[in-house]
């Protein structure tokens, strides 16, 4: 093990040695969700690191608190990007249910769900997600309402072949979800994208075909035939994508039931963001997934950032004025599925412990979830382009008495420090430096009620994490279950 450098040391000696814990034993003051320097009653969240870090558990506990408020009749939920590669599970009473693209606010009644303008939404499976909502909660219309901008994107089936195409022959796209979610995007940019009011325009068919014919001759050149090719589906297995009159008759079914739900986004935000409507902005997948910061060329295509939300409002919402941009990070280690190779990466019988007992397997592919050691020189890098001022922390009771946590501190190369690049080429040269930290008891974590209750070494842990990324603690959670939950505001 190394030697503390500099700039960890007084926090280290500060916090472990003094017992300072930077305020973390105390709830925040004044409530930052209700600052009158930025736009009251609005706060964002994106994920921290590589994705399912439990965004979804966040601002479910922030969406409730607005609607406890008896001065809100409604909390906006508005997401802007990526689509099916998303995944989290919900508890709907006794029943669990994998959401993709809608969010955990569709459970809530109150709520305003909204599947912004720069999401790639696939219309089948957002049906069948919307039929899961209907049947786990026993009712014939959804518990929130649910808005989907006409200018949002669509991923079709034609997306996930051609994906499926090139998974053969380029290696960026191999560790991809197969969800289409690159090629959706790329249309974007050749601009020639469906959109959402295409779908529901009296004209489809004829957009459709343009776009089949489109993909066919693409698919053509490398070889294959796009009726054949096989693409996945929300309950598991693959179908073949088969003729365009297939495609149609499956999309014609969705097209139906999505209908009333799409609508002019733009004009609700206009409206509502000058009052004091709460606003929880939520980022799918993860700063370290963006395509700028991310580790490419394993990256997905959209923007996984608050500044994403400045173009997706089109300028509506200009992500500084929002109250709280909170980042969410595992507490002792982080997770990657994909096919980027961490530099703290962990292997051997610690790796797999955290995996059974955090059940860290991709709720959208099932795949075994890589574990990796906390990683600072990386998660500053993207706290910092991320411009994040808060952190959320989850799994606070995946920590062992006897077990310390090792935090890599540094990259070095040939000995000298060397900053977090978002490149596997340079990843692929540092060496990680790491220190430990003392672990606690993850059973008391899981049963602690109030910051107060928390194993003295988880106490200093956050306190040492939270400095360490410049971020003040929103919320952490303990456990699977709602209530494991301990708000600092
Ligand atoms: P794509 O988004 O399907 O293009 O995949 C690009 C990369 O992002 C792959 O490494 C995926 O495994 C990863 N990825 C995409 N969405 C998520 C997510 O929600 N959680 C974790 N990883 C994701």
């Amino acid at each position: 093990m190394t030697k503390l450098p500099t700039r960890f040391r007084q926090v280290y000696d500060q916090v472990y040695k003094k017992n300072n814990l930077f305020g973390i034993d105390q709830k925040l003051k004044p409530n930052p969700l209700l600052s009158k320097d930025k736009r009251k009653n609005s706060v964002a969240v994106a994920g921290g690191m590589l994705g399912d870090e439990g965004k979804g558990r966040v601002t479910d506990e922030l969406t409730a608190y607005f609607l406890r408020n008896k001065n809100h009749n409604k909390v906006i939920h508005y997401r802007d990007n990526g689509g099916a590669n998303a995944g989290h599970t919900v508890e709907v009473g006794e029943v669990r249910i994998a959401l993709h693209q809608l969010s955990s606010g569709v459970l809530q009644p109150g709520c305003v769900v909204v599947a912004g303008k720069e999401m790639v939404l696939h219309p089948e499976d957002l049906v069948l997600e919307i039929n899961h909502v209907l049947k786990a909660t026993g009712k014939k219309s959804l518990p929130a309402t649910l808005v989907i901008d006409e200018m949002a994107f669509l991923c079709l089936d034609t997306h996930r072949a051609f994906e499926a195409v090139l998974k053969m022959h380029s290696r960026g796209s191999k560790g991809a979800t197969g969800r289409g979610i690159s090629p959706a995007y790329a249309d974007v940019i050749y601009r020639h994208p469906l959109r959402m009011r295409d779908l529901v325009s009296r004209n489809w068919k004829k957009k459709l075909e343009q776009h089949y014919q489109l993909y066919q001759n693409w698919v053509k050149g490398f070889g294959y035939e796009l009726a054949e090719i096989e693409v996945p589906r929300l309950e598991g297995g693959n179908i073949k994508l088969g003729t365009l009159k297939q495609m149609t008759t499956r999309l014609e079914r969705s097209r139906q039931v999505l209908k009333p739900y799409v609508k002019n986004v733009y004009q609700l935000i206009e409206t509502h963001w000058p009052k004091k409507t709460p606003f929880v902005f939520e980022k799918a997948q993860a700063l370290g997934l963006d395509r700028r910061w991310g580790v490419y060329p394993d990256v997905t295509a959209s923007n996984c950032g608050f500044d994403g939300l400045l173009s997706s409002t089109e300028g509506l919402v200009n992500p500084d004025e929002i109250a709280v941009k909170c980042a969410v990070i595992k507490a002792t280690y982080s997770s990657s599925v994909g096919a980027r190779q961490l530099p703290t990466a962990m292997t051997g019988p610690l790796a797999e412990k955290i995996r059974q007992d955090a059940n860290e397997y991709g709720a959208t592919t099932g795949r075994p979830r890589d574990i990796a050691y906390l990683d600072l020189p990386m998660m500053s890098y993207l706290f910092e382009v991320g411009q994040v001022d808060y952190l959320a922390v989850t799994h606070l009771d995946i920590s062992y008495p006897d077990t310390p946590i090792k935090v890599c501190l540094n990259y070095q190369i040939d000995n000298q420090v060397v900053n977090y690049r978002p490149d596997q080429n340079f990843l692929d040269q540092v060496e990680p430096i790491y220190f430990e930290l003392p672990g606690w008891n993850g059973q008391e974590a899981a049963e602690a009620q109030t910051i107060q209750d928390l194993p003295q070494q988880a106490q200093q842990y956050l306190a040492f994490i939270s400095q360490a990324l410049k971020t003040k603690l929103l919320l952490a959670t303990t456990g699977p279950k709602r209530k494991q939950t301990i708000r600092w505001w």
